[in-house]
């Protein structure tokens, strides 16, 4: 049977239509309405409406980039976005005719790489999301970590740094802060300021004003000393974040995705090498592998609908 799932994010909300096999049967893609929650809400009744149409739908997966209850029903807090316990299942519920829940955007992305892409041969794997945000997902045993108030896994928010940089959670230091896709513009502009390997960073800057996240990306990819430098400062990071995370959670695999990871090994390697260098017990335990997403741009919509499938077999159906 069909599920449906929505992954609101900062620049789009997409949606599709997805089979018990994680195939996408049907999508949509908008962008994100800015101003009110009520615009965001209205659009996702669309898309779901538009998906719904002539189809047996099982249940409903809404991703959203925040801290959510164990309910799945409230976003308590959106560190990006401006949420803050938002009611959004009920909101939802109120306007569509089908079990609904509401999940963690990475938390989605994490459990469509475990079913379906990167990680569908381990039991244990985390999942790290570089975008605006820095959003995370454990897979324990075979099953989705929620934590006991279903907000466990932002991974994001692990100090990296105590008194470091401000995040958007109200806490300094957080891993969001040196290896999001913001982090990585930081880092290129500090880089562009700094002149030298930053020259070719600095003519960027210069000819539009503000450097962008396809600025860089293209510089990654033209080899370009000052980007590449960037780049390896924030696999730098990320690799000091997942050796504390080894360190908890001793997973398989860690999986990397978001519009940063699509620069591939380029990521990876530093990654591993930040790793080991910050690794306890180095060399006395076995140590994971890593690797990017697979499911790249579909993750979010294939495992939220996924994990609302679970969620209405587990649910007492309503007649
Ligand atoms: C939020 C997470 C979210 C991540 C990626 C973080 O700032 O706290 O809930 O998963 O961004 O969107
Ligand atoms: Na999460
Ligand atoms: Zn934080």
């Amino acid at each position: 049977m069909h599920a449906i799932g929505i992954d609101i994010g900062g620049t789009k909300i997409a949606g599709a239509l997805v089979d018990d096999d994680g195939v996408i049967v049907n999508e949509a893609r908008v962008a994100t309405p800015t101003g009110s929650t009520q615009l965001i809400e209205d659009t996702v009744v669309d898309m779901v409406t538009q998906l719904a149409s002539g189809r047996l739908v099982e249940g409903v997966g809404v991703a959203a980039a925040g801290f959510i209850d164990a309910a799945q029903s409230t976003v308590y807090y959106a560190p990006n976005i401006n949420w803050r316990n938002e009611p959004f299942q009920s909101r939802l519920s109120a306007r569509i005719d089908l079990p609904i829940i509401i999940e963690n955007d990475a938390n989605a992305a994490g459990w469509a790489e475990f079913r379906f892409g990167a990680g569908r041969l381990v039991s244990d794997m985390v999942m790290l999301t570089i975008g605006t945000g820095v959003g995370g997902a454990f897979v324990t045993e075979d099953r989705l970590f929620r934590g006991g108030f279903g907000a466990g896994a932002e991974l994001g928010h692990l100090r990296l740094i105590p008194d470091g940089l401000p995040c958007g959670c109200g806490q300094h230091g957080c891993l969001e802060q040196y290896a999001s896709g913001r982090a990585l513009l930081r880092m290129a502009n500090e880089f562009a300021d700094a002149g030298g390997i930053g020259q070719a960073l600095a003519e960027r800057r210069s000819i539009s004003g503000i450097l962008s996240g396809h600025d860089v990306a293209e510089l990654i990819g033209e080899g370009d000393g000052g980007a590449l430098a960037a780049l390896r400062q924030l696999g730098n990071w990320l690799g000091q974040g997942c050796a504390t995370l080894g360190a908890v959670l001793d997973p398989q695999l860690f999986v990397f995705g978001g519009g940063v990871a699509q620069v591939g090994e380029l990521l990876l390697e530093p990654i591993r090498h930040s790793y080991l260098e910050h690794l306890p017990a180095r060399g006395y335990h076995p140590e994971p592998e890593f690797r990017i997403a697979e499911l790249v741009n579909d993750a979010g919509v294939v495992g939220a609908a996924d994990l609302a499938r679970v969620s209405a077999r587990r649910t007492v159906p309503r007649n």
